[in-house]
């Protein structure tokens, strides 16, 4: 028997429940997979504690990385024995589960299980923001907030990596210098300054060209002031808290702003845009752009100890859950 982790209510950590379940033989398009490493990711909060709509119950998890251990009716280019590994939809903190076999991508040789499921969605997430939510051009400069977070430890070396100019947050003196290794020009300690008053020393009063904030309700304001006139704010997150919509004049007020909400819903949507997000990231993590390294282990019975982790900031890069 599979085991799995059940949200029959949404709430805390505590309402995950490690349960005996047996996903089934995969229907027609689907595939079922053995989990081998599992990640941990912000989006698994939202859609345990109700921030994000999921229908009860559900088993959490967003991102993983397996064997193929059967197919269903109509799926040709995988087969039984396959390694692959996958971002989305919800399921993945389970022993095994039942996937649509378009989210499935087959895994090079150079990627093996924890580097996919501690890379993958973080890093395709870093991927469609520096390279289509904006193309980022070596004369660029960006602020990133949660710099030594799981996205953000991968997105500011690959920002790096293209030739911006990178400033970030952090929360700790451990993860400024974390973040700092990590492809950052320079860190704020955003805990101890104001990180808008520092940005605007830094780039000599003109402001960054993007801010890529995922924290959102409690810093949402302050990037804002941190932009050039006419820059981009990236609000892509919201690990503080949702960003009420603000009174639109504010981005006039401030220099004509742009602001953006993506996600990878829309950037992801079809299985082509999805596998060549994976390309990139793949092929970066092979040239030596991106090196992922696991921050934290967990066992999928302790998904809760991983969700406070997370949420208590008590985390940095990536966290895998083993089952
Ligand atoms: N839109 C998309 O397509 C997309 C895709 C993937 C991820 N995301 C978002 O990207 C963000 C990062 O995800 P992740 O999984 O890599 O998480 P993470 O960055 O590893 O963790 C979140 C970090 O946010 C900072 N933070 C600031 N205020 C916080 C608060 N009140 N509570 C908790 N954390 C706070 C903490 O860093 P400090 O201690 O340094 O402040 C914390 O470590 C999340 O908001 C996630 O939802 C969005």
């Amino acid at each position: 028997m599979s085991r799995a982790q059940i949200v029959r209510r949404h709430g805390g950590p505590e309402v995950m429940q490690l349960e005996d379940r047996d996903p089934g033989a995969p229907g027609p398009g689907q595939i079922r997979i053995a989990n081998k490493a599992i990640g941990l990711n912000f989006v698994d909060c939202y859609e345990r504690s109700g921030l994000y709509k999921v229908e009860l119950p559900f088993v959490p998890g967003n991102e993983g990385a397996g064997v193929v251990t059967a197919v269903g009716e109509g799926v040709e280019d995988i087969r039984v024995g396959d390694r692959v590994g996958y971002i989305g939809p919800s399921g993945a903190y389970a022993e095994e589960r039942l996937l649509p076999a378009g989210r499935a991508i087959p895994l090079p040789d150079h990627i093996d299980f924890e580097t996919a499921a501690a890379a993958m969605l973080k890093g395709m997430t870093a991927y469609y923001l520096l390279f289509e939510t904006w193309k980022l051009k070596p004369e660029e400069t960006i602020l990133w907030q949660a710099a030594a977070g799981g996205v953000g430890l991968i997105a500011c070396r690959w920002a790096r990596a293209l030739g911006a100019t990178v400033y970030g947050t952090a929360g700790s003196p451990e993860k400024v210098e974390l973040a700092r290794a990590n492809g950052c020009h320079e860190v704020i300690n955003y805990r101890e300054q104001s990180f808008a008053k520092r940005v605007r020393e830094l780039t000599g009063g003109r402001g960054v060209d993007v801010v890529y904030d995922s924290v959102g309700q409690a810093t949402f304001e302050e990037s804002l002031d941190c932009l050039r006139p006419r820059g981009l704010m990236v609000s892509f997150g919201n690990a503080s808290g949702p960003v009420a919509v603000p009174n639109l004049g504010i981005l006039a007020t401030k220099g004509s702003l742009y602001v953006t909400r993506p996600t990878t819903k829309t950037y992801f949507a079809s299985t082509a845009e999805l596998r060549h997000a994976a390309k990139m990231l793949f092929a970066a993590i092979g040239d030596g752009t991106l090196d992922i390294v696991v921050h934290q282990r967990f066992r999928l019975a302790d998904a809760a100890d991983a969700h406070r982790a997370l949420e208590g900031r008590q985390t940095t890069g990536s966290t895998l859950l083993l089952p």
